[in-house]
């Protein structure tokens, strides 16, 4: 497969359930027998042992894929007991901190989401806070199963030298992506801009009738972070887009002032209530409140957990593209799970893993939240299961041939502190638009990093 070491040459460089069964049914009275079948929630049996999974999916396609792995995994495991608790916050903007928090003080929980890249490995796994978990890796084959650009930022080299994997991928995520209402283009006669030239046109059209072109929803402001990143990769390609990560790319140049031109346009474009809504509540904005009502916008760019948001609102009129000046890009992130070796429930875990690195697990979860698999044996859930979208069997393709590009926002590209220091510029530009502050801003934030000199 060409992806993984196309992955690899991009990422690695930068190095880079309750279910149903909820919290809440930790404390419902113990089943007498587990149900595995036909959908049935399992509950927490007598004497099981609780696991508690921490991650930031609490939203529809997100909470509904975990869910439903934890419950598979709690039906065939009936000695332990999985549990979600879910941080809200999207892209982990809350849950995070409190995470490391945890981490810190020693009381991690079992098993915790952390997108892999430099968010897992300068966070944990330099600092020596997670195990190791080669022998899953080696009794489950998968250092041939997972994409070998994968399986470079999940790892890490020891103090003897060797290799040593520190969490399990389980979905690989595209967050340059366009959305837009068809009804509404169709009715306008539009088509999916492809570069921000063509966006600044549709945008007006779109403006003239009335209809608010881009709806965001940037009360996590890792939200507008995107839109950044997806104007910066816009205008420097592929190669210079990652350059910025590694040093090799100049912020302080035209390229990126052009850039940053771009993004204070686009964002005279977005809703005016953006700052006062979640990243989901913005792609709901593309949804009619009823049948031939007018949307509240037409287009939104988001990260393609808002096809697994779609989908669970039962919402089929979505078109989609990559964003504009991303075509044949894919920006990745991948969230993942580990073993804080602090972690009360160890076993437990290593068996909860096991399910979640599995291709007949993945895909349990990836065609609830608009991911593709990052099992390269998942793809084909069994036909009485969930199916994956119009819109995920695009993207399996796309992943497959495109140019792969770290995500910033998501871990992947850049060091936690460096993230929260170009967030920071960004919130006062969103406030006031000024590109020679922003960019002076990111060209600091760059060496103050330690990647730019
Ligand atoms: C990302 C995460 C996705 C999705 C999204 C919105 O950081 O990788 O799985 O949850 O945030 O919450």
């Amino acid at each position: 497969m060409k992806l993984p070491s196309r992955l690899l040459a991009v990422i690695s460089v930068a190095a880079i359930v309750a279910s149903a069964c909820s919290s809440n049914a930790a404390t419902t009275a113990p089943s007498t027998a587990p149900s595995s079948a036909a959908g049935g929630i399992c509950t927490m049996q007598a004497g099981a042992t609780p696991i508690e999974a921490v991650s930031w999916w609490t939203t529809g396609g997100e909470s509904s894929g975990f869910n439903a792995i934890i419950n598979k995994f709690n039906c065939d495991n009936p000695t332990f007991f999985v549990t979600n608790s879910a941080i809200a916050g999207g892209a982990g903007s809350v849950a995070q901190a409190a995470l490391q928090n945890r981490v810190l003080a020693g009381t991690p929980p079992d098993t915790f989401q952390v997108h892999m890249g430099h968010e897992l490995l300068d966070t944990y796994v330099t600092p020596g806070y997670m195990d190791n978990l080669d022998d899953l890796f080696t009794a489950n084959n998968w250092t041939t199963q997972f994409p070998k650009g994968v399986l470079d930022i999940v790892s890490a080299k020891g103090t003897d030298g060797a290799t040593h994997y520190y969490s399990v991928p389980l979905d690989i995520h595209r967050a340059n992506v366009l959305w837009f209402n068809k009804t509404v283009f169709t009715a306008n006669n539009l088509t999916a801009p492809t570069t921000w030239a063509e966006f600044f046109t549709v945008a007006d059209a779109l403006k003239a009738k009335g209809i608010t072109p881009l709806a965001v929803g940037d009360n996590g402001i890792w939200a507008n972070g995107m839109l950044l990143e997806d104007v910066l990769l816009a205008q420097l390609g592929a190669d210079k887009f990652k350059g910025l990560w590694t040093g090799s790319t100049d912020w302080a140049s035209a390229d990126v002032t052009t850039a940053l031109t771009t993004y204070a346009k686009v964002l005279t474009y977005v809703n005016t209530d953006h700052s006062s809504l979640s990243w989901d509540q913005a792609a709901d904005y593309l949804i009619p409140a009823s049948a031939g009502a007018q949307p509240k916008a037409a287009m939104t760019i988001m990260g393609d957990w808002a096809a697994g948001e779609f989908d669970n609102k039962k919402f089929t009129d979505y078109g989609y593209a990559a964003a504009p000046g991303g075509t044949g890009i894919y920006q990745a992130l991948a969230d993942s799970f580990g073993l804080p070796t602090k972690a009360a429930h160890k076993d437990g875990v290593k068996k909860f893993l096991t399910l979640l690195g599995s291709a007949a697990g993945q895909d349990i979860f990836n065609p609830y939240k608009g991911s593709v698999p990052a099992n390269t044996m998942a793809g084909n859930p069994p036909a009485d299961a969930k199916q994956y979208s119009t819109y995920q069997k695009w993207a399996m393709g796309e992943w497959k041939g495109d140019t792969i590009v770290p995500s910033m926002e998501h871990g992947a590209a850049a060091a936690p502190s460096w993230k929260g220091a170009i967030e920071t510029a960004v919130t006062s530009f969103v406030a006031t638009p000024d590109v020679p502050t922003l960019q002076t801003a990111l060209v600091a934030a760059c060496k103050d990093a330690k990647v730019c000199k």
